[in-house]
Parts: structure tokens; C-alpha cells; sequence
């Protein structure tokens, strides 16, 4: 699948169905995250893969109760060590993590995978579940796996209410 056609494959899902994740899809998806840019090449972030039943049913409360989120047969969850603001006033860690979940989600969609994107969790809670060490951020989480059913895209701005040409 060419990247485009992933960009539009992709759609939130929040039910999947009970298949799981086989070992060469894991290590791909992986290797699209270990691939991704990062500021000055530092490399800090760690992408986790949560596939034990029982963490991922343990996440629902690190996730503010988003009991959806058990029927994921994984969670991908994205951290980094080290952070620091860059000269632009953004935080080096969340943009190399989100640029790194980015890709690893695409390539889970190009695979045949849909997964959502979630800001609501708790990180206090997800380091002490996950033993992710104290001076790591928790960037982001993603339950990734098949739909149980076949979903369809929010809507989205048209073209020239977001793109600029030039000056503002
Ligand atoms: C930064 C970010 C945080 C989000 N957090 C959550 C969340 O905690 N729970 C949830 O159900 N969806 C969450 N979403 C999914 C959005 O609601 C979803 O992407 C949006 O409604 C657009 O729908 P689409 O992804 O199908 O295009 C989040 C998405 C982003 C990008």
C-alpha cells in the first residue's frame, strides 16, 4: 500500500476484533517507528508494545476508564528519555514521538490494522504499570488491531481552510 492510500485507509477505531497480531507484523511496525526522525538524531524514545492481556485490561484505568480499549489486542505506547525544549519552544520528545507513532500507525494501516490515538491517559500510571523509568515522558498511546467492523474517517476541513500558500 502506497503511503497516500494509508493516509486515507486510516480512521479511528475503537472496537477490534479478537485477531491478533502476528510476530512479523509486530517487528515491522517496529521497524517504521525505529526508522523515523528525531531531533538531532538522539534516538531517546522507546516504543513499547503491550500485548499481555492482563496490562492491556490494567490500562483502562491508566486511561481514564476508556474501557474500549481491552478489546485491542495490543497497545502501542510511546515514551522518551532526556527532554528538552528546542530553540523553536517545542519539546524535542513529543515531536520525535509523534512523529515515530505516526509511522508506526501508518504501517500498522498499510498492514491491514486501524488503531486510535489517545491523549486521555494518566502517565503517573502508565510508567508504574509499565516500569518506564522516572525521568521518561509518556508521549503517547495507541490500541492497535483489527476493527470488528469496517469504520469510515471523521470529517475533515476542506483543503483551503487549512492549507496556506506563502504568508498567512
Ligand atoms: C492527540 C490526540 C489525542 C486523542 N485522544 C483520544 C482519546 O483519549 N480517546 C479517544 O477515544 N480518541 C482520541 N483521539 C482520537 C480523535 O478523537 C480522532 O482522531 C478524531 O475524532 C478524528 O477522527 P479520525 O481519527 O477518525 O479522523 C485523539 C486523537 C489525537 C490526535
Amino acid at each position: 500500500m502506497e503511503v497516500m492510500e494509508a493516509i486515507e485507509a486510516r480512521y479511528s477505531v475503537r472496537k477490534y476484533s479478537s485477531r491478533k497480531l502476528d510476530a512479523a507484523s509486530i517487528e515491522q511496525i517496529m521497524e517504521a517507528g525505529r526508522l523515523a526522525p528525531t531531533a538531532s538524531n538522539q534516538q531517546l524514545n522507546k516504543h513499547i508494545v503491550v500485548t499481555d492481556p492482563e496490562l492491556i485490561r490494567q490500562m483502562v484505568d491508566a486511561c481514564e476508564g476508556q474501557k474500549w480499549i481491552e478489546t485491542a489486542p495490543a497497545i502501542l505506547v510511546e515514551c522518551a528519555s532526556g527532554d528538552r525544549t528546542m530553540i523553536c519552544g517545542q519539546s524535542a520528545r513529543s515531536m520525535d514521538g509523534a512523529i515515530a507513532m505516526s509511522y508506526m500507525t501508518l504501517e500498522a494501516v498499510s498492514l491491514g490494522m486501524q488503531f486510535c490515538w489517545l491523549g486521555w491517559f494518566d502517565p503517573e500510571k502508565v510508567k508504574k504499570l509499565l516500569n518506564i523509568p522516572e525521568d521518561y515522558v509518556v508521549i503517547a498511546v495507541a490500541p492497535i488491531g483489527y476493527p470488528e467492523t469496517p469504520g469510515h474517517r471523521s470529517s475533515k476541513k476542506p483543503t483551503e481552510e487549512v492549507v496556506v500558500y506563502n504568508r498567512m
